[in-house]
């Protein structure tokens, strides 16, 4: 088993293959997309939300999502791993950006980072390529800027489409080997990965995207509101919350544990 490497993703987008990402943040469900197949797993800083129960990326930190990247990477054999750098690790400048990554290259031990923003932090990008660090970006709802923004929406209507294409070339030309595309029209979309060389990764982007990604929990149905743009594989608030009642349930009428549970 060897990991899959940003020449792996490269070589997919001339042979244009689609491929699938999710988020991870912990061992044991990290284990179980790299044995399913899925080639890159994202340690988003989404974990401010799904893991930290805060109501937005903002107040996640380097020092939150490092060990949360380690487990993952721990957790894997074949996915290349990603971490997200958390809102205030990179804005600050080159040399911040160049400590954040290093931080997750060694305590962590990820194949690459990704950063939020297009040609504003174009002189982070070129430094950790500089550096050996791989770089995905990420334009398009980058939610480290939702107070920007003004909110959840979709971006990259009208002119605002033509800087995010702007944006979006001037990250290749700085050496991102991909680039997410989350929440913009799905011609935008597919115009920006038409334009580029690098793989696109569509969130809320829609099928032209060369990869999709999506946050497991949203994917699996964990979470409880999603936007329009999740589709649910699977039910899992109903089937962990079945099995945490019937364990409630045989623990209050005697019935667990059984004979077979017990040591003699
Ligand atoms: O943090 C995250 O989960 C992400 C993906 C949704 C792209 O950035
Ligand atoms: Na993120």
């Amino acid at each position: 088993d060897r990991r899959v490497t940003v020449r792996d993703i490269a070589a997919a987008k001339l042979r244009h293959e689609k491929w699938p990402m999710l988020t991870a943040y912990d061992a044991l469900t990290a284990r179980v997309f790299d044995e399913a197949g899925i080639p890159v797993l994202l340690v988003g800083d989404s974990a401010a939300m799904v893991v930290y129960g805060y109501d937005s990326t903002i107040p996640v930190t380097v020092d939150d999502l490092v060990p949360l990247a380690a487990a993952v990477v721990r957790g894997t054999k074949r996915a290349m791993v990603v971490a997200d750098l958390p809102f205030g690790s990179y804005q600050a400048g080159v040399s911040q950006a160049l400590d954040s990554a290093a931080r997750f290259m060694k305590e962590s031990g990820v194949q690459a980072v990704k950063v939020e923003g297009g040609r504003r932090i174009l002189p982070q990008v070129e430094a950790l390529v500089a550096a050996g660090i791989p770089v995905m970006g990420h334009l398009g709802l980058t939610p480290q800027s939702v107070n920007v923004l003004g909110g959840y929406r979709v971006q990259g209507r009208g002119q605002a489409g033509e800087e995010l294409l702007a944006d979006a070339k001037a990250l290749e030309a700085a050496g991102a080997f991909s680039v997410v595309l989350e929440c913009v029209p799905e011609d935008l979309a597919a115009r920006v990965t038409d334009s580029l060389s690098i793989p696109t990764i569509g969130i809320g982007a829609g099928d032209h995207t060369d990869a999709q990604v999506l946050v497991w929990q949203d994917m699996a149905g964990l979470t409880p509101r999603t936007a329009k743009f999740v589709k649910k594989y699977a039910d899992l608030q109903t089937v962990l919350g079945d099995a945490a009642r019937a364990y409630a349930e045989e623990v209050v009428g005697g019935r667990f544990p059984a004979p077979e549970h017990a040591y003699r």
